[in-house]
């Protein structure tokens, strides 16, 4: 009997490299988009359109994305948080660009330095650059950071991100990504808010992107599902944190997210050997790097394919 799909979006290239100060070559992070994808993987966050002077782990973007998207083995997805990112990421042709705003007025001036009002005003010009672009069309992610609650100013109101959300739809994204950037988000406030959101874009899809910052990383994708979300992001090891948002820590990890997923009956396609192998590459080229997880300290249990 054929299984229901649910999609494990590898961000640890992105996301999980942010705050990490060793600087991976180019190599090594193409490396990692061909192992994760040859473990399954379907759709690699493989970097982010910023200044270098802002976070020189991205310098090499331009490099990370030709590199991808020359791969042909999965989907390349970009991280832009302003015009110019996507203009640079539409250039080399990245087939995902996910676009970030935060429902945190705080949160937002401090990542990128705009109100959310001016960030969501420049998603309507990032729409019709990409409809003016000859070629394959991009899709176009739109990203609500901070959705669950901020450590810069507290509490998000749901609303606004309800507000978002309808805004992002109604310009023209292909997709919203729902994201709890320091761990705030528990369960009951996730179902509530997912069941809106999905309600108020539908049939947009949308994914849920957290962060394992209190324990509940886990807890909460149970509940996104519950809403009707079929796409989640996570950074293998449990690597990754905005470095503009005190307090941030690891995204959940991608291996037991995977084996969270299985277990509850969904496919994802994820072949556990090579990327726990992957991971454990990983450990060698970030050894400062706090690695998070149970799955790759554990292992998989005996009845694992049982359950399968
Ligand atoms: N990529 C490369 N260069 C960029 C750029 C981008 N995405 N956006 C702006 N620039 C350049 C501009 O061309 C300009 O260059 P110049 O001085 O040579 O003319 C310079 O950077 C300043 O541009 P400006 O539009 O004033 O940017 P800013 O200083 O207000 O910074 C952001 C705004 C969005 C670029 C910056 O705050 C940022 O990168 N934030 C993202 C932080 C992040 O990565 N957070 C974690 C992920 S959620
Ligand atoms: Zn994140």
């Amino acid at each position: 009997m054929s299984r229901e799909q649910a999609k494990v979006r590898e961000v640890g290239p992105r996301d999980g490299l942010q705050m990490v100060q060793r600087i991976l070559s180019t190599e090594q992070k193409l490396d990692w988009c061909r192992k994760a994808a040859e473990a399954g993987i379907a759709e690699i966050e493989i970097t982010s359109f910023v200044p270098p002077q802002v976070v020189p782990q991205f310098a090499d973007a331009v490099d990370v994305a030709l590199g991808a998207v020359a791969m042909g083995s999965f989907t390349p997805a970009a991280l832009v948080p302003n015009q110019k990112g996507a203009e640079r990421a539409f250039d080399v042709g990245v087939p995902v660009v996910n676009y970030v705003l935060s429902a945190s007025e705080a949160h937002n001036l401090a990542n990128v330095r705009r109100t959310t009002e001016e960030s969501l005003s420049a998603f309507g010009a990032i729409v019709a650059m990409r409809d003016r672009a000859e070629g394959v069309r991009t899709h176009l992610g739109g990203c609500i950071a901070t959705a669950f609650g901020c450590t810069i100013q507290g509490d998000v109101p749901e609303a606004g991100v309800l507000e978002i959300a309808r805004r992002y739809a109604e310009m023209g994204a292909d997709e919203i990504i729902v994201a709890d950037t320091v761990g705030y988000g528990d369960p009951k406030q996730v179902r509530r808010i997912l069941s809106a959101v999905v309600a108020e874009v539908a049939p947009l899809p949308v994914a849920c992107h957290f962060h394992d910052t209190r324990g509940l990383g886990l807890a909460n994708v149970v509940a996104a599902l519950e809403a009707g979300v079929r796409a989640f992001d996570a950074s293998l090891g449990g690597l990754g944190g905005c470095p503009f948002a005190p307090g941030a820590s690891g995204n959940i990890a991608t291996e037991d997210t995977a084996f969270l997923l299985e277990s509850l009956g969904f496919d994802t396609g994820v072949r556990f050997e090579p990327l726990l192998a992957l991971r454990q590459q990983l450990e060698i080229w970030l050894p400062e790097e706090c690695f998070g997880g149970a799955i790759a300290r554990a292992g998989l249990p005996k009845t694992f394919e049982y359950q399968r």
